[in-house]
């Protein structure tokens, strides 16, 4: 269940991880399934035991004397009624707790990531008190399910007791007229005994149930949830050799879900449409919050337009299988992400195809190899998490070899925010340069030198495409693109 559950979050669109934190997530796939594992580990064969005990007992009672019988089980109605009534409220103190439980484990994940602001900030303190918060809040969750408990066990412990008040009452009496022997009496209280015992049991075991169903909603409505970016039944497939043409045409986006078409959307994206010819250098300016990182989730097809195509070589990106998309086009993002595995690993990312050799050779171009080679164990140096041992300016070239390494048609690149100095500003330029040398290229440009080295750059405006051609031309034509140029370009140092 637990691959399963994996192999179905490998596949989950991005949108789902907006909604959802990595705590909840790592909560379902560790304690839900543990719970639902307990459930039939111990929970189930030790229900079909005490299922068997309370069979042969009624059995037995039942042969022995069958009025005897029928009076100690006139509880029997009682002890279900108690269990129907305290099902509902222990379902929902369940439901609760992995609630809970997930809530803390989203807040842990990200406190422990996010220790250096804490520390930056002097937030220990605070922090540690809503964590306490959060903690009372499980283990409330927590002692109302005991609560319940310590109402719920006495109240069938007195159903015993009524049941064996019952059988000396009727069974004394029955014995002085010489109906039943001792021996049947005595054999009764004991059965009796015998037989709430695995009615107690099972009733704990009701416990497990009740956690696993909680459990088992949370898991199952993960593995039911519909994944909206999936290949259509009949992909087609692009002419070989792929040129690398891009075309927006007409692309309206909003992150935002829910509101019907027509409706007021959110619209992050408007009417955007321009288009990279093959070979091309394709800059992509604007202000921050403009749209651009997302005109790349759309090229990628992370997210859905809701209106407009986006189309590879002239055919629909929505008509292609997924896999064949994205091996097309080589992704450089504004943050680097990195494994905690070696060098090699982060820039092959595992392909079987791409030997030794490649990956030096990747590493070499992009001006990564000097770095790696300084380090200690050089292409097997662990990185530890998020690449944590290396520099941001070396981290990115060595997101750069991994784009290179994989060779793509097109090669879509997301400019890092972060100022560099002005010798690795040198160094990510030329390794730029060989990124982008026989591709198509689309590069969301904060550095002064991309845009002087595009062909064709287009202008993002609150998410409306409004001014495009070369920079000549646009400095010429002032407006907006002269503005940001004064603003942003001017002022970063280039090579
Ligand atoms: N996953 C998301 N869910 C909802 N809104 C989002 C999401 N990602 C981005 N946005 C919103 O979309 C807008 C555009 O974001 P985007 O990341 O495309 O900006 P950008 O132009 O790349 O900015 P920057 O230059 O700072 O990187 C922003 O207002 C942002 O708040
Ligand atoms: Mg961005």
């Amino acid at each position: 269940m637990r691959t399963h559950i994996f192999a179905k979050l490998q596949r989950l669109d991005l949108r789902f991880y907006d909604q959802n934190p990595v705590g909840r997530l790592m909560t379902r796939i560790t304690s839900d399934v543990e719970t639902l594992n307990e459930l039939f580990s111990s929970g189930v064969v030790a229900a079909f035991g005490d299922l068997f005990t309370l069979g042969f007992i009624l059995s037995a009672m039942l042969y022995m004397d069958w009025r005897l019988a029928l009076i100690t089980f006139s509880v029997l109605p009682f002890v279900v009624l108690t269990a129907f009534l305290f099902r509902a409220r222990l379902r929902t103190t369940y439901r609760d707790i992995r609630v809970q439980l997930a809530r803390i484990n989203a807040y842990l994940h990200e406190r422990i990531t996010g220790i250096v602001v804490i520390k930056l900030f002097s937030r220990e303190e605070h922090d540690a008190r809503r964590h306490a918060e959060i903690n009372q809040d499980y283990l409330e969750a927590h002692l109302r399910s005991i609560t319940y408990y310590a109402l719920f066990f006495p109240v069938i412990e007195l159903f015993t007791a009524i049941a064996l008040a019952l059988i000396i009452w009727r069974g004394g009496a029955t014995l002085l007229e010489g109906a039943v022997t001792v021996g049947v009496l005595a054999a009764f209280i004991q059965y009796a005994r015998r037989f709430f015992r695995p009615i107690q049991d099972l009733s704990e075991k009701y416990n497990l149930p009740q956690s696993a169903m909680a459990s088992s909603e949370r898991v199952l409505k993960l593995i039911d949830r519909e994944i909206e970016i999936v290949d259509e039944p009949e992909p087609v497939s692009l002419d070989r050799p792929v040129r690398g043409e891009i075309e927006f045409r007409g692309v309206w986006f909003a992150y935002g879900k829910g509101a019907e078409e027509g409706a007021d959307w959110d619209w992050i994206l408007k009417d955007v449409s321009f288009r990279a010819a093959p070979g091309e250098r394709l800059a992509i300016v604007g202000h921050t919050g403009a749209g651009k990182t997302t005109i790349i989730h759309l090229l990628m097809r992370f997210y859905q337009p809701q209106r407009g195509q986006i189309l590879l070589d002239g055919q629909p990106i929505d008509r292609l299988r997924l896999d064949e998309l994205r091996g097309h086009i080589g992704l450089v993002l504004q943050d680097v992400f990195l494994f905690s595995q070696d060098i090699a690993h982060n820039i092959r990312l595992g392909s079987q195809d791409i030997g030794e050799d490649r990956v030096r050779d990747a590493a070499e171009r992009i001006g990564a190899a000097p770095f790696i080679e300084r380090l200690e164990k050089g292409y097997d140096q662990e990185l530890g998490e998020r690449g944590a041992i290396l520099s941001v300016g070396e981290r990115q070239l060595v997101s750069f070899a991994r784009a290179l390494v994989f060779d793509p048609q097109v090669l879509v690149l997301d400019e890092a925010t972060s100022s560099v100095d002005s010798e690795l500003e040198g160094k990510i330029e030329e390794a730029t340069n060989e990124l982008m040398a026989g591709r198509t290229s689309m590069v969301i440009a904060h550095r002064l030198s991309t845009v002087l080295g595009a062909d064709h750059i287009v202008v993002l405006h609150h998410g409306e495409l409004c001014q495009q051609g070369t920079h000549a031309e646009l400095l010429e034509h002032g407006g907006l693109y002269a503005r940001l140029h004064e603003l942003q370009f001017a002022r970063t140092p280039a090579a």
